[in-house]
């Protein structure tokens, strides 16, 4: 009996390891690139290029994003710039972390009903194409400031293979030329006339951009301040007020690059840290792994019916939640502890059900009694020092506000169209807003921008972050879960069929032809409405996983002509 007991329970613990084996060797086969120094993935290889030629000459993560954020902005101008903003969220090898808002402002001329008509109504296309549409840019002033703080190299030796890049041209991908032949007409009607990049051009072509190099040079010999009070602030501001922008040079002169206290929470045993308002991402991100973390996702399966009830009804309570109550942390007062406290977050999911799902109109914002005193682009970089960063940079919409500075070589963003424009009516994303996010003078506009690290036991674990406007949070949050509940390589994980549902509208946005046709049944026979059309794209993941052996896999996503390059 004895003996056939030992057989049976040989046999078993064969078959066990056999299914560990199997999924170990299903995610090892899947695995992006490998490498065991360093390591950026970025939106375009010749960025993710430079950044690991900076890493190789001894710069650190900081040096290699301001080459990595330059070499977007003259390859990739779709969402890489200097005219827009973005937020840096930091680990460095001791473990401290930290994180940067470089996001644009609000100018001082700006007025809560700018984009209103007479009769209140909001005029459609003024926040998001033109000159009002423009913030205050914050990118030179964000990559200097981090750059300045933790940076080793001196600025030309970062920026001379940018200037060089920008001379030479680099190469036009094939979703490239599609995208330029897209927006032609419109870049006429904005600037009236033909830019270098238009729908003449083919995949395979070069384009070389002299001006960006010149400004670049120009930003090299004087600095930072070039940029915001020198000969290129004049530039921009003669090209801006030309077409009827607010924005003046004391606009420029006053805009501040600010560290922040970044979100940092639990999940399991992860430590994740993510950005603070004037972004959502981290807030809406705790909430929502603080919701989930009681449920088995592991035992319910990736992408499973019930994973996606799950999933769907914490972010509507955390959409709901962000649209009442972010905005910028220098002009409203966020009860930042309640809204990430594990009772209020309990409380809050308690009415979900399996059965059928929640009426949104039924949910909005949580209550809290005594008030507390297509485009972004993302990119992450591990060192050989052990120091990662995750940095999301944007434009907002695709070529930003479509006002291009030819003197200078670059897009400006259309920021202004993350404000509310009007309580209750929604923006380019169709995000709701509140009181919190109206505009008013020097204000920033909210975010949901989530550059995260990931932390195991400790260790540094993961650094990723994604564009995708307000469907950057669920896409990161479910590139976290495919690794740690999933078991997925990174690869994988960014890859994976992605959903959203962002409380309003009342949808969950899905991937085309990503989910059985059985399985988006059943979630309609539960009440919830599916829409495969409105985001056929959600996210463009690039991260970096730390794997147990202390190598380095790069997960870039498929979606885009993003690249991992490392040593
Ligand atoms: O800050 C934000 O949340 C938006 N401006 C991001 C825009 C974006 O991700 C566009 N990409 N698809």
């Amino acid at each position: 009996m004895r003996h056939y007991l030992s057989i049976y329970l040989l046999i078993l613990f064969a078959f066990s390891c056999k299914e560990i084996k199997k999924e170990k060797t299903s995610s090892a086969n899947n695995r992006g690139l490998v490498t065991s120094n360093a390591m950026v993935v970025s939106a375009r290889e010749e960025a993710s290029k430079i950044g690991v030629e900076i890493l190789k000459k001894g710069g650190n993560a900081f040096d290699a994003m301001m080459a990595t954020e330059m070499a977007l902005a003259v390859t990739y101008p779709y969402a890489g710039n200097l005219g827009g903003g973005g937020f840096l969220i930091y680990r460095l090898a001791d473990g401290e972390v930290g994180a940067l808002d470089y996001r644009e402002k609000a100018p001082l001329a700006a007025t809560k009903d700018m984009f209103l008509d007479e009769d209140q109504n909001v005029i459609k296309g003024k926040s998001t194409q033109g000159a009002l549409a423009i913030g205050i840019p914050g990118t030179i002033a964000g990559i200097f400031k981090a750059q300045e703080r933790f940076g080793k190299l001196d600025i030309n030796s970062i920026l001379q293979p940018v200037v060089d890049l920008a001379k030479n041209g680099f190469t036009i991908t094939e979703s490239q030329a599609k995208r330029f032949k897209k927006y032609d007409s419109i870049f006429k009607v904005v600037n009236g006339n033909k830019l270098v990049f238009n729908n003449e051009l083919k995949s395979g072509d070069k384009i070389v951009n002299f001006a960006l190099a010149q400004t670049l040079e120009r930003i090299i010999a004087k600095g930072r301040d070039e940029f915001y009070k020198g000969e290129t602030s004049k530039l921009l501001l003669k090209h801006l007020q030309g077409i009827g922008s607010i924005i003046t040079a004391e606009d420029l002169a006053k805009y501040e690059a600010k560290w922040r206290k970044p979100i940092r929470f639990e999940y399991d045993d992860l430590v994740i840290t993510s950005m603070s308002p004037p972004s959502s991402g981290g807030i809406c991100l705790n909430q929502i792994m603080t919701m989930i973390e009681d449920f088995d996702l592991k035992d319910y399966g990736h992408n499973s019916l019930k994973t996606i009830q799950v999933l769907v009804e914490a972010e509507k309570r955390a959409y709901a939640d962000r649209s009442y109550y972010l905005g910028d942390p220098d002009f409203v007062d966020i009860p930042v502890k309640t809204l990430t406290s594990d009772v209020y977050l309990q409380n809050r999911i308690q009415d979900f059900s399996f059965k059928q799902a929640t009426a949104v109109d039924s949910l909005s914002h949580g209550e809290i009694v005594g008030y507390e005193s297509e485009e972004t682009t993302h990119y992450s970089i591990v060192d050989q020092f052990g120091n990662a960063i995750a940095v999301t940079t944007t434009l907002n919409g695709a070529y930003g506000s479509k006002v291009y500075v030819e003197e200078l070589g670059f897009f400006m963003n259309n920021e202004m169209d993350d404000f509310s424009s009007k309580p209750g009516e929604p923006n380019y994303y169709g995000l709701i807003g509140a009181e919190a996010n109206s505009i008013a003078p020097e204000k920033r506009m909210l975010s949901s921008m989530t550059p995260t690290i990931v932390e195991k036991d400790g260790e540094l674990y993961m650094t990723l972050g994604t564009p995708g406007g307000s469907t950057i949070i669920t896409s990161v949050l479910q590139t976290i879960l495919n690794v740690h509940e999933f078991d997925m390589s990174m690869q994988q994980a960014v890859n994976s069929p992605r959903f959203h549902n962002q409380w309003l509208p009342d949808e969950i946005r899905m991937e085309p032809n990503s989910f059985d046709v059985s399985l988006k049944q059943q979630l309609e026979e539960k009440g919830y409405i599916i829409n495969e059309k409105r985001t056929p794209v959600i996210g463009k993941v690039d991260g970096i996983l730390i794997l147990e052996n202390g190598q380095l896999e790069g997960g870039a996503d498929k979606r885009g002509d993003d690249t991992a390059v490392g040593f």
